[in-house]
């Protein structure tokens, strides 16, 4: 996972950098620049973050009109200077920045070496240039030795290639990782990912897998890797750039997730053609699978057909899903993912395409992997989301797959027209209702300043709840690097209960539902250990903020809908623990936005 952007405009090195600061969330571990300056290729890389680094080499002071930059996450090779990208040849006039993974670069790196190749660096990549310098030398152009480098290279690649000896023109080729190219009136972009591009221009086209491209001023020219020629295919993109920028919040993750009512009501006016051609695809045994907190949404999901359609449909993580799941002829599989590029989840569903299923894909950004491998597919309104806690895209996939639950079950006839009318409404109700939520979520602070030392907790629930408890548990430790479980609370007497003793964090999500009789059950087994209780009830629920040490209430709301409202205090809990324990919630440690790599 790592961010590449190349452009080919006036001050190139400054709108690299700021290119680069909005793909960090995709690794930062390293950085480094390679642009054409004086006709000569000029680098400069190092450890650490993008803005020391631009502090120290103050892009601005290069001239130059053409680059490309990379921000790491790194796979092989420890996160240091020699090993940062761009990676050159031998000769020094090729440069390569590289998101993904290869498979067999230690028997190429062997090869190279034998023929007299010098490394610099620990890293997969570094072969790429070397590989391409063959190609030169063998008198092909830079796009051929680039084509030919690929089809010699196993694995994951999304690359941008630089030569001073055509100082005009980017190359890029694509495997499994993204990569997107824009043509803007101010000049020529490629990117790991789109918000990189949309201050420059909204034309954006996803190079797809095996294709190179040679990007140059005002256009760009495709071909397969086997020398096919491809007409671009350019899509506008209707997001506004000033949407990705933090909007007077301390940090990305509290913006965002305060733009979930928005995306929320945007996700709702979602074409119905969309939904319909989807749930009529919905055919024989149906699968929804995701990593993350998108597995959390199809867990949700899989508990709101099952309860309201009496249809059960299996969720499996992605990264589980060829271990687990053969019977896919004739059958659907719908895949989850914010990006659309999580490795995991693609691998899943092009498993599942090549045993025969259907492919479902819900997703936050159009023109990604996930909707060019679908057959159909649902395109959530989100906007872009910076932070690398899921939090507004994990809302709309919860808004998104509950609007193909009612359409699913009006198309088979499971769900009489009447009830699905109130149950439209009570989710077209909904985004409003989260709006009165966030606004009273400051009132989390204290709350989370009270157990913000802990060493650990439990996130427990019944039904789909779970899916909240689970998700509230994976946004605690990924921002305050505090152990949390989310757990079944039915099972939590099955093992994890051991753990409990005087002073133990227990977080129930307990709104009146059909389980909460039960869960007030498990809630007594916790306290009468010593556990310190902190309970999301619905509003009014006395005899619950009576049993608990601390309550957040949240509107009463059907129950299919209870894991939109319950997850925004969770959220809230986590951010602020998060803020107080002096971490950085848009940056957590050994993380990156789209995870790339299996
Ligand atoms: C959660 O906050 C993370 N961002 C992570 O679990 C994420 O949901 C997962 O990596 C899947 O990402 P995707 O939705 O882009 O596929
Ligand atoms: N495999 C490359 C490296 O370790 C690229 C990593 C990435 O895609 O983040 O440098």
């Amino acid at each position: 996972m790592c961010g590449i952007f190349g452009c080919i405009c006036s001050s190139a090195p400054r709108v690299i950098a700021d290119g680069l600061k909005r793909l960090e969330y995709r690794g930062y571990d390293s950085v480094g620049i390679a642009v054409i300056s004086g006709g000569r290729l000029l680098l400069e890389k190092d450890k650490g973050m993008i803005d020391p680094f631009v502090r120290r080499v103050d892009p601005s002071r290069i001239s130059a009109e053409i680059g490309i930059g990379h921000t790491r996450w790194a796979t092989h090779g420890a996160p240091c200077k020699e090993n940062a990208h761009p990676h050159l040849d031998c000769t020094g006039t090729i440069a390569v920045a590289h998101n993904g993974v290869l498979e067999n670069f230690l028997e190429i790196k062997e090869g190279l070496l034998k023929r007299g190749h010098r490394f610099a660096s620990n890293t997969d990549t570094e072969v790429i240039p070397h590989l391409i310098e063959e190609g030169i030398r063998d008198g092909l152009s830079l796009k051929s030795a680039t084509a030919r480098a690929a089809k010699m290279i196993k694995g994951a690649m999304a690359i941008a290639v630089l030569s001073s000896a055509l100082p005009d023109s980017i190359v890029c080729m694509k495997r499994e990782s993204p990569l997107a190219i824009g043509i803007g009136k101010k000049g020529a972009y490629c990117a790991s990912d789109v918000p990189a591009l949309l201050p420059y221009t909204d034309m954006i086209m996803q190079l797809q897998d095996d294709q190179v491209a040679v990007i140059s001023r005002g256009q760009v020219a495709v071909e397969t890797i086997a020398g096919k020629p491809v007409k671009p295919r350019f899509i506008k993109i209707e997001w506004e750039a000033g949407v990705a920028e933090k909007g007077g919040y301390p940090h990305f993750m509290l913006k965002e997730m305060h733009e979930q009512p928005i995306a929320m009501r945007s996700t709702l006016k979602l074409p119905h053609g969309f939904l319909d051609r989807a749930s009529r695809m919905m055919e024989g045994r149906v699968y929804l699978t995701g990593s993350g907190t998108s597995y959390h949404a199809c867990l949700a999901s899989s508990y709101a057909f099952s309860k309201m359609l009496c249809m059960d449909i299996r969720p499996v993580y992605s990264s589980e899903f060829q271990d687990l799941v053969c019977d896919l002829e004739g059958n659907t599989v719908i895949g989850v993912s914010q990006s659309g590029e999580t490795a995991d989840t693609l691998s899943a569903l092009r498993y599942a395409k090549s045993r025969g299923a259907k492919v479902i894909g819900i997703t936050n950004t159009l023109a990604s992997s996930i909707t060019s491998l679908s057959d159909t597919y649902i395109c959530t309104q989100g906007g872009p989301e910076i932070g690398v806690a899921a939090t507004k895209t994990f809302l709309t996939q919860l808004i998104a797959l509950d609007q193909l639950m009612l359409r699913a079950g009006l198309n088979a006839g499971r769900l009489p027209e009447g009830v699905a009318s109130g149950l439209l409404a009570s989710l077209n109700g909904v985004p409003s209702l989260a709006e009165g939520v966030i606004r009273r979520s400051e009132g989390i602070r204290p709350i989370a300043q009270k157990y913000s030392s802990r060493r650990s907790a439990y996130f427990l629930a019944r039904g789909i709840n779970v899916a909240t408890a689970m998700e509230g548990a994976l946004k605690l430790k990924e921002l305050s690097y505090m152990h949390a479980e989310g757990y079944p609370a039915g099972e939590s007497k099955h093992g994890p209960i051991s753990l409990v003793e005087g002073d133990f964090l227990c977080v129930f999500v307990a709104p009146r539902d059909s389980s909460r009789g039960r869960v007030i059950g498990n809630m007594m087994e916790m306290k009468a250990r010593g556990a310190r209780i902190f309970a999301v009830v619905t509003e009014g629920d006395d005899e619950l903020k009576s049993i608990a040490d601390d309550t957040f209430e949240v509107p009463p709301v059907p129950e299919f809908l209870n894991p939109v409202v319950c997850t925004i205090p969770l959220q809230a809990f986590a951010y602020y623990v998060a803020v107080l324990r002096g971490l950085d919630p848009d940056k957590p440690r050994n993380l990156a936005k789209s995870v790339t790599v299996l």
